[in-house]
């Protein structure tokens, strides 16, 4: 099979890594891709916010299979534009990515199908939505609509932090996606993300993973795109993982079709685990960055059949195994990130790493064939153990052997894992 896969961060990486591995693969393709990705698949030119390059490019070179990574071109409609071209498309249409590109969109979802979630209501001017702050209290969460690149969402402890935040939505500080804001219920409990294959008529649940939002160790200071996550999530258990697949993926599937969207592609659902049990906090469309690492380090089965019956309507027909070491992933980031960095800081060197273990390129560059950091997160050093403090201590060991000035990371991924292995 002839795959085109279109993304260039680590996330990317997991999965090139993991799709070369198949015995159905005959070439991969990756657009942009990454350094990185490069040991696994042809990196191409192609614009990939340009719907049209992605269909000329499958044409010309007779893909049979488009895997796309990052929620933008899904948003985009690219997959949208390759299923009409008759293409085979990892991913869902940009209808049903409204998922993760619309809060309110899925809440009136949860409100119509009876998925616990926080009491919501939706807002396009400040005066009500201030109002309903003052009736409901604090603690409350206020959401930017739209896509804010993770930083649309302030969870307020007092109520004039939750007015500041309906301000700062509506005054623009998130462009366009605070044109509407949605105020919801704060949720009491411990988070967990869980991922699930949908084929718009048939469920396949992956696996779970905690991440690490916060820049700094205990996690504190600002919000990131992550830095580091571990999987399993200890706190699913698999009576939760039971809960979670009936009482929030399977009539979230049945409501996307019934609502004319069949959902196609991965759900990336963000819980909290409650006293009440799993409640929705919120979906992504697409596999979560550095979450993705970890799960294609422990899965055990070929990816390629498994996308691919994702994407044609077959995924009844497969089966996902996973080995039971956990998996964890250390993001290294270029100093100042999630603020402003120095871009193009060389990297001197990156450690073999053995069986088990794999250090992902992210925000990576070849400049005059030397390797340097582009991005924000730059690096993803992953490694498996038998528990999570192993895998801890083995990503740390690897970690320290890279060698490049400019980045620092975490020294405590995992902690809430490791704190029950100890207890
Ligand atoms: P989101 O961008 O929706 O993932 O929100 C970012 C973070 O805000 C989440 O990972 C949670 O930690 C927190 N959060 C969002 N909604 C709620 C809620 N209703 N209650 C408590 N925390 C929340
Ligand atoms: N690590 C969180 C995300 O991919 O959205």
């Amino acid at each position: 099979m002839k795959v085109l896969l279109i993304g260039s961060g680590g996330r990317e990486h997991a999965l090139a890594w993991k799709l070369a591995q198949s015995p159905e693969l005959t070439t991969l393709y990756a657009a942009p891709g990454n350094p990185g990705i490069a040991e696994h698949a042809t990196l191409v030119p192609v614009n990939t916010e340009d719907n049209d390059a992605v269909v000329s490019f499958c044409k010309d070179n007779a893909i049979d299979f488009v895997v796309v990574g990052p929620e933008a071109p899904l948003v985009a409609g690219v997959a949208d534009r390759l299923r009409a071209e008759g293409f085979a498309v990892f991913g869902p249409s940009a209808a049903a990515a409204q998922l993760e590109g619309s809060k309110g969109f899925t809440k009136d979802i949860c409100a119509r199908y009876d998925i616990p979630t926080g009491a919501y209501q939706r807002f396009n001017n400040a005066p009500k939505a201030k109002a309903y702050i003052r009736e409901q209290g604090a603690p409350i969460v206020v959401k930017a609509d739209g896509l804010a690149a993770g930083k649309g969402v302030t969870v307020a402890m007092t109520v004039d932090e939750a007015l500041a935040a309906v301000d700062d939505c509506f005054e623009g500080a998130f462009g366009a996606a605070g044109a509407e804001v949605v105020v919801e219920a704060y949720l009491d409990g411990e988070e967990a993300s869980f991922f699930c294959l949908s084929d718009g008529k048939h469920a396949l649940a992956l696996a779970t993973a905690q991440d690490h939002k916060r820049v700094g160790e205990g996690d504190t200071g600002p919000n990131t795109g992550g830095m580091g996550a571990y999987s399993p999530a200890p706190v699913m258990t698999p009576e939760m993982v039971e809960r979670t697949m009936k009482e929030i993926i399977e009539p979230t599937m049945r409501g996307m079709a019934e609502s004319g969207y069949p959902f196609s592609g991965v759900f990336f659902a963000g819980l909290m685990i409650t006293r009440k049990g799993p409640e929705l906090i919120e979906y992504n469309v697409r596999f979560g960055d550095p979450e993705c690492q970890v799960l294609m380090m422990r899965l055990k089965s070929d990816l390629l059949p498994i996308l691919y019956a994702t994407a044609t309507g077959t995924l009844d027909k497969v089966t996902a195994e996973w080995s039971d070491d956990p998996a964890l992933t250390v993001v290294m980031a270029s100093k100042g990130y999630p603020g402003s960095y120095d871009k193009n800081t060389p990297i001197k060197s990156i450690p073999e790493a053995g069986k088990g273990a794999k250090v992902f390129h992210a925000g990576t560059a070849l400049k005059d064939g030397a390797l340097v950091a582009t991005g924000g997160r730059v690096l993803n050093v992953t490694a498996t153990g038998k528990t999570v403090g192993e895998a801890q201590a083995r990503a740390y060991v690897l970690l320290d052997k890279v060698e490049w000035g400019n980045g620092f990371c975490r020294r405590d991924i995992g902690w809430q894992a490791i704190k029950r292995e100890k207890a």
